[in-house]
């Protein structure tokens, strides 16, 4: 009889340890959106000076990013790489960063 209670009060202490793990799993989807705020951030600094805010263009050159056709291997490459007068970021940020700023694109379009 005891041992029902006992198993009882495991489910019990289970359910209620799962119930707790929720808020966690907010945490890590908050942190995906704190991912883009750095990226939009990040953005911010490195590339809209040349590139506006919102991707259309403060400095003749460079295109606007709205209007791109690349895909986004295709602006993981220059951005990596750099062109001309776009400085190459390979040694400055990381991979994700890269690839986060080459899908942060798409919000202008
Ligand atoms: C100093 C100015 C400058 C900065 C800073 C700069 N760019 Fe550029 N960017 C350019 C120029 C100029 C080109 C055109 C290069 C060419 O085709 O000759 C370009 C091209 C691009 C393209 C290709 C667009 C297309 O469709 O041809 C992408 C994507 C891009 N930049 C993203 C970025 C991102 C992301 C950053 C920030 C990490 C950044 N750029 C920072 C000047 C800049």
């Amino acid at each position: 009889m005891s041992r029902t209670v006992q198993l009882f009060s495991l489910t019990a202490l289970l359910m209620l340890a799962s119930c707790m793990d929720s808020p966690e799993t907010q945490v890590e989807g908050g942190s995906d959106d704190m991912f883009k705020a750095e990226i939009s951030r990040i953005y911010g600094f490195k590339c809209a000076l040349c590139h506006g805010r919102n991707g259309t263009s403060i400095i003749k050159t460079a295109p606007n990013l709205k209007d791109t056709k690349m895909t986004i291997e295709e602006r993981i490459a220059i951005i990596k790489y750099g062109k001309t007068t776009m400085p190459p970021q390979k040694d400055v940020l990381d991979a994700k960063t890269i690839r986060g700023l080459a899908e942060y694109i798409d919000t202008f379009q």
